[in-house]
């Protein structure tokens, strides 16, 4: 928005951003509106109801049960209606919808490192399709960190220890702004980046590989969880083995588990990441808290590779402890399930 021949917002460039600007907006208006109309009432009644002689006594105020409920009623009106559409926006926002890509950034002292399921890893890059929703998962590897994205109005905190969500559709093919929204040590305000908008089938292209500047992976997320599964020796307790001491991983993904001590839990991307980190917090019904601890072993990116790997694992499919790569390039291709 452009006023005065000033730059006041960053560009609309999501499906978000006008609704926040409106909403914004119209709180802005209503602020601006009351603070003229009571700072010149009070100076006009200052002027014109200014005592004229030192004898002057007003008549007393008996009170007026209309004025009342007008002055209580309207801005009653007003705050509900800002409630109102903040609420829906905020729905909005916090609502990812079921189709989309899903993506994955880890913050750091001082960068962002983001990873497409299909392999592709970027430092202070991310490209995305435009028009397709884009979902992202985030967390930090050290302190807290906050995706900033003005042009999307899109911001979340980044927490060392636990997954955010966070989703945007961009609306324009550029390039925009990335900060980082937290203060997070010496060099915060250089850990900026850029958000890439490629129209659908140049996105294809650079995932591709097309793009002679930066060569396809060889694996993808999912393959390289299988590696880190085999690697880490994963398989050995978790592959579903007469001998093993640990859950077969096979179809977990999405389940409820049972845990020792008779609660329940979700086995969601968080659940995957603190069994890997601190294994004997919530153990599986029926088992020992023997697995040690993968903290400073494996890095936030191998957890959301081996975790992408495990959503891969369909209950009727066990996983292999030779050529598991190959197993998982054939399931990578059909979205796992939610
Ligand atoms: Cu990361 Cu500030």
């Amino acid at each position: 928005m452009i006023l005065f021949g000033l730059k006041i917002m960053p560009d609309q460039a999501s499906t978000v951003a006008l609704p926040v600007d409106l909403t914004y907006l119209f709180i802005v208006a209503i602020s601006v509106f009351f603070t003229i109309l009571i700072f010149s009432l009070v100076v006009i009644f200052s002027i014109k109801y200014r005592r004229r002689s030192d004898a002057e006594r007003p008549r007393p105020i008996e009170g007026n049960h209309a004025l009342e409920i007008l002055w209580v009623m309207i801005p009653l009106v007003i705050v509900l209606v800002m409630f109102v559409a903040g609420t829906v926006v905020f729905f909005y926002m916090f609502n990812p919808p079921k189709d989309g890509v899903q993506m994955f950034g880890v913050g750091k002292q001082w960068m962002w490192k983001f990873e497409h399921p299909e392999g592709r890893r970027e430092i202070n890059d991310l490209h995305v399709p435009l028009g397709t929703p884009v979902k992202l998962t985030l967390t930090s590897e050290d302190v807290i960190h906050s995706f900033y994205v003005p042009a999307f109005r899109v911001k979340i905190d980044v927490v060392p220890g636990r997954y955010s969500q966070t989703w945007f559709q961009p609306t324009k093919v550029g390039t925009f702004h990335l900060f980082c929204a937290e203060y997070c040590g010496t060099k915060h305000s250089q850990m900026i980046g850029r958000i890439i908008v490629l129209k659908p089938d140049d996105y294809a292209k650079w995932l591709a590989g097309e793009d002679p500047s930066s060569p396809l992976p060889a694996a993808s997320m999912a393959e390289r969880g299988a590696k880190l599964f085999q690697d880490l020796r994963c398989a050995t307790c978790h592959g579903g083995g007469l001998a093993a001491l640990g859950p077969n991983m096979k179809g977990v993904y999405g389940s409820t588990v049972q845990l020792e001590g008779g609660q329940t839990v979700t086995a969601d991307d968080a659940y995957i990441r603190e069994s890997i980190m601190f294994p004997t917090k919530r153990v599986v019904k029926g088992y020992q808290p023997l697995m040690p601890t993968y903290q400073g072993q494996v890095s936030e990116e191998d957890v959301l590779a081996i975790t992408s790997y495990i959503k891969t694992l369909k209950a009727d499919e066990a996983p292999k402890t030779e050529g598991a790569a190959a197993t998982v390039a054939a399931a990578a291709t059909v979205p796992a399930a939610k």
